[in-house]
């Protein structure tokens, strides 16, 4: 099912492409999700979705200056709860995984400066068939508002066919009705066009299936959301899913790129890793403050493809080597190498959205700094260079 996920945004991108300069109506009146969620979820890694989870990671990210960076979220997917409801219809957290309930466990997270998070199920199950939130969206979001809970995906699994905003909109209205402002992070892989209406539901919608560990999954996810850039704004973003920075398969150079498409992308930045053994190259990539910056830019506009001259035509079946997205206090400019080591050059005058000039740029990964009409890069195979460019 994951690549019938995949093929729907590439198909819909090619039609967004024509309407993309529309303005972002509406975002939800919340204080969180301003900017993309930064965090981690136990989910890509396989850890167990318990309380040991939560604070092992928690101690990790403050550990290994992650949190300093901005990561923030310390989320668990799905299981950890019993596999029913309890006789007046509350979920329980599962008391072998959660000794002492998940009110605790959110307690000590917050009181590490970090907030906590957890996975639920617009259907009657999740998809590792726990419950699911179907007919209790109120009495769950009570619930989660009573421990704590500052972050929420919901799922997709088990749901009635047919349109999924209404019951993505119906949680909503739920969360909203508490008094703790809650992260909703829509999980509907990309169905309904959601990027049309994610940001009048929630603070990120998943645009497609689950990643895998292997780039070519983070190369085709990168892919094929080039066209539904524009969908992004303050309060809601393109999820493009969890980072698998760190989880072994990915080669140095495409840590780089898959954290630094994501990043300029907009997307919410969860680490998948288990940062108990995670290497420390992995970590420094993480840890980049001015990618990191870049996803975090108040303007929260989106990096996309651009076609310099001589270049094929940007397509959203492959991964294209020339990105550009615009910042509050300049320009993000991205170079990929996407079949082979390459050297790659643009001109400021041949990227639309700079023009012609001499500006001053920094390559965020090497720390090269510059002033001039362009940007050039040497690049291992899918390697990425990323330049912050402003005002000379
Ligand atoms: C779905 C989601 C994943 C993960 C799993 C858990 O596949 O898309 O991100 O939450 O469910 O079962």
């Amino acid at each position: 099912m994951a690549s019938l996920y995949h093929l729907l945004p590439t198909l819909l991108a090619i039609t967004s492409l024509t309407i993309a300069s529309s303005p972002i109506q509406k975002r939800l009146n919340t204080t969180v999700g301003i900017t993309p969620a930064m965090g981690f979820n136990n989910y890509n890694a396989g850890l167990p979705p318990s309380a040991e989870t939560a604070l092992n990671a928690a101690d990790a990210l403050i550990s290994l200056g992650l949190k300093a960076v901005g990561y923030e979220y310390v989320n668990i997917d799905d299981g950890w709860s019993t596999m029913s409801r309890d006789g007046e219809g509350n979920l329980v957290p599962d008391p072998e995984k959660w000794p002492d309930g998940i009110e605790a466990v959110a307690s000590e997270i917050h009181e590490m400066g970090l907030k906590f998070g957890l996975y639920g199920d617009s259907g009657t199950e999740t998809c590792a068939g726990y419950p699911g939130s179907q007919g209790h969206e109120e009495q769950d979001a009570k619930l989660l508002a009573s421990w704590g809970v500052d972050y929420w995906k919901y799922d997709n699994c088990a749901t009635p066919s047919g349109d999924s905003q209404p019951r993505y909109e119906t949680m909503r209205d739920a969360l909203l009705a508490t008094d703790h402002d809650i992260l909703y992070s829509l999980c509907q892989w990309g169905q309904d066009e959601v990027w049309t209406w994610g940001a009048e539901v929630g603070h990120s919608w998943r645009v497609g299936g689950d990643i895998t560990n292997d780039w070519e999954s983070a190369a085709s996810i990168a892919a094929s959301n080039a066209g539904i850039a524009s969908y992004a704004g303050p309060g809601g973003f393109n999820d493009f899913d969890m980072l698998e920075v760190g989880n072994g398969a990915l080669t140095a150079a495409e840590e780089r790129a898959h954290f630094g498409l994501w990043a300029i992308s907009k997307s919410p930045l969860l680490i998948g890793a288990d940062l108990a053994t995670i290497g420390n190259a992995s970590v420094e990539i993480l840890s980049n403050k001015e990618i990191v910056a870049i996803n975090q830019d108040s303007l929260g506009l989106a990096a996309t493809t651009f076609q310099p001259p001589g270049a094929p035509e940007p397509s959203t079946d492959s991964l294209y080597p020339y990105w550009v997205g615009e910042l509050s206090d300049g320009y993000v400019v991205g170079l990929v190498a996407v079949d082979a080591a390459e050297s790659l050059s643009v001109e400021f005058a041949d990227i639309e959205a700079i023009g012609a000039g001499t500006f001053a740029w920094t390559e965020l990964y090497t720390g090269e700094s510059g002033t001039g009409t362009g940007v050039s890069a040497d690049l291992e195979v899918h390697d990425m260079a990323i330049f912050k460019v402003t005002a000379a």
